[in-house]
């Protein structure tokens, strides 16, 4: 596995220790006890936090595993939808806010959990009227708006799994995605607003259905008034169907282990994998780790998890965790700087933000950006900042903690997956004494390790593999069609472990340091995005012969996407046709994927480096873009190959 950059060396020295403030950790929901109590018996333990659902039906066993099959609360039977809304609604928290929702120009609307409710229902009842039935999937493709949220719950009250896929992803994207999971029905938006416009989505569903005829219907929001094509007897507007529903509906129970949702993301292939939650564990998981992780007070917090609902961290403490927990929470359409820098400081004072979850890139992009823009903003209503998506410099920790936790917040930095469900690694605010860039300890309940290329763990002070050792209740229940790929992937590097494909190491104390993936998956801005997916979109172009990617170290996305092509028939990059290709190509990426996965740079070049035996060597690559001293060249066909690189990536401009 690669060695720890060096940064990330020095910080493993890192001496900073902050223990929870005394006030924080007196009236702290989870005190030091919690561990020893989940250890001395894990599954009661997690049994216990499933008693705070809402079942219609108990379990007969907490816990079947047959590696890699986990089945959670076996027998047990529950309405997801229920749990997030009705219930609450039968306490008397009707008045609660759910959501305060804030569009991206301005515009603003707050939910109560009664008006959820009546929304959810008519969604439900107008699904069920288009024909959706249980196990029959649903994809998602919608801005930031309150009617993602009711089409998800909607879905999940009828029993029909739903796909959502990220608005910004490309028609290329989302038809794959509706292919694999045999979507039948699209729920959708005419757009929504990014960077102060409006931003189209109802053309790249149309272009993506021309070849998924097995979709029947088409449910359009409409959010920016902006024109759309239209199919007759298969697009709906939601205005003409969800506002004349009932606004009641009684729901059905599904078996704990009914599918949830699957949410696709990148692998080591250019196929993306539907990785498959179900019910009853997977709400268990994060309706715990939302309530002991964040703290949570229900009746005082105003909960914001700056995320989109398109990726896990949406849907799990955008939507069902803090759902699940009666939880009053913020919801942003748009970007952190429309039309200033300082809208999110404006809505945490707004709405008095009391937990902020967001991932790293976003901190750093804030410190670029400079701490004046906090200043004149009364941020003290601000109690506990979390950060999840990538490792967290302890640079970006120390000015999170600083400039917008005024140094009174503990800051949590939770590392899971979508494939986990739920945080698996983190401190508890009122118990740990934090590190700034540590992931410190497994969650309680949760049995993980380090370990080395032989699969023992490590000791402290040891690098190596991160793994989790036992079955979880959030955890992936497999690969959408595929069951092979998922006991392949996750099940077979180390036997009898979840392999997770992150480098970790243990410091002195044993806690827990994560160093980023070890595969060819790279995590720009907190999305991950394989090397592969890219490369096959590259080589789809007709100029391209040979195409390798490779995430480069960025000061603001943590990583980024250099990409290293020859070209058919040997453009020379500093030709101008070299260059209005190398355009293309950018472009060409952001079409096929989206333009998450735009390279930062891309290099013509007449030869990739490759082995004898013809493989290209990726970890040569990756010294060159991060303009480091090359590793061992010796197996190289042409060890000139890369000099020539080496000089061309230190000649050429940033690609544009
Ligand atoms: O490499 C780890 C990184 O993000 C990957 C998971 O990405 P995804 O499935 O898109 O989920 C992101 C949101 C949960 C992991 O394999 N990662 C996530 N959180 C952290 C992290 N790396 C270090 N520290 C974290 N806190």
């Amino acid at each position: 596995m690669p060695g720890p950059p060096d940064a990330l060396a020095a910080l493993l020295h890192e001496s900073r220790r902050f223990p929870p403030p005394e006030a924080f950790a007196e009236r702290a929901k989870a005190g030091p006890e919690v561990y020893a109590e989940a250890a001395a018996d894990r599954i009661s333990w997690w049994e216990e936090q499933a008693r705070q659902l809402t079942w219609a039906r108990p379990w007969d066993r907490a816990l079947e595993w047959e590696l890699p099959l986990a089945k959670w609360f076996v027998g047990g039977e529950l309405n997801v939808s229920v749990n997030c809304v009705d219930r609450h609604v039968e306490a008397g928290l009707g008045d609660r806010v759910a959501f305060f929702w804030e569009g991206e120009p301005g515009d603003t609307r707050t939910i109560t959990y009664a008006e959820l409710h009546q929304e959810v229902c008519r969604a439900a009842n107008a699904l069920s009227e288009l024909g959706v039935r249980a196990g029959e999937t649903v994809a998602i493709y919608m801005p930031m708006i309150p009617e993602t949220v009711f089409a998800m719950l909607a879905c999940a009250r009828l029993g029909a799994p739903h796909t959502v896929v990220f608005g910004g992803f490309s028609a290329d994207a989302l038809r794959g995605r509706v292919q694999d999971c045999d979507a039948r029905t699209v729920v959708t938006a005419d757009g929504g607003y990014r960077r102060g416009a409006p931003s189209a989505l109802k053309p790249a569903v149309d272009l993506a259905l021309a070849d998924c005829p097995g979709v029947r219907k088409v449910l359009v929001v409409r959010r920016t008034g902006a024109e759309v094509g239209w199919v007759e007897g298969r697009d709906v507007w939601w205005h003409d169907i969800v506002d004349r529903q009932p606004a009641s509906h009684t729901p059905e129970m599904f078996d704990a282990e009914h599918p949830l949702y699957i949410m696709y993301t990148s692998g080591t292939t250019a196929k993306p994998k539907g990785i498959l939650h179900t019910s009853g564990g997977y709400l268990t998981h994060v309706a715990t780790t939302h309530r002991l992780v964040f703290d949570l007070e229900a009746e005082s917090d105003v909960y914001w998890t700056a995320a989109d609902i398109g990726w896990v961290t949406g849907h799990s403490y955008i939507v069902y965790g803090p759902l699940a927990n009666a939880t009053t929470s913020v919801l942003y359409e748009g970007t952190p700087d429309t039309p200033s820098r300082d809208r999110w400081w404006q809505i945490v004072e707004r709405y008095g933000v009391s937990i902020l979850y967001t991932a790293p890139t976003t901190i750093r992009t804030f410190m670029k950006w400079g701490a004046g823009l906090l200043e004149g903003h009364d941020l003290s209503s601000l109690r506990l900042l979390g950060s999840v998506g990538e490792p967290i410099n302890p640079e970006a920790w120390m000015w999170y903690r600083h400039h917008v936790g005024g140094d009174r917040c503990p800051v949590v930095d939770t590392w899971w997956q979508t494939e986990t469900g739920g945080i698996m690694l983190t401190p508890l605010p009122g118990v740990t004494a934090t590190k700034p860039g540590a992931a410190m300890v497994p969650f309680p309940g949760i049995s993980a390790a380090v370990v080395g290329e032989d699969g023992t763990p490590v000791g402290a002070g040891g690098a190596g593999y991160l793994v989790v050792t036992e079955p979880w209740p959030g955890m992936l229940r497999g690969i959408w069609g595929d069951p092979e790929r998922y006991r392949d992937t996750y099940w077979s590097r180390f036997p009898g472990c979840y392999f997770a494909g992150d480098g970790a190491k243990l410091d002195d104390d044993g806690d827990i340091w994560l160093l980023g993936r070890v595969d060819d998956v790279m995590n720009v801005s907190g999305h991950r995005i394989s090397t592969t997916e890219i490369e096959h979109a590259l080589v789809g172009h007709p100029g391209v012969a040979e195409a390798a990617v490779v995430g480069a170290d960025d000061p603001t996305t943590g990583q980024a996407i250099v990409a290293f092509v020859t070209v058919r028939g040997g453009v020379a990059e500093d030709s101008e046709s070299g260059a209005r290709l190398v355009v293309e190509l950018r472009e060409h990426v952001a079409r096929e994927i989206g333009p998450i996965a735009k390279p930062r740079q891309i290099l013509l070049t007449p030869e990739l480096p490759k082995t004898r035996s013809g493989k290209i060597m990726r970890r040569l690559l990756r010294d060159v873009a991060d303009n480091r001293q090359l590793g061992d060249v010796t197996t190289l066909l042409d060890p000139s190959v890369v000099d020539s690189i080496k000089d061309r990536m230190t000649t050429a401009g940033d690609g544009d």
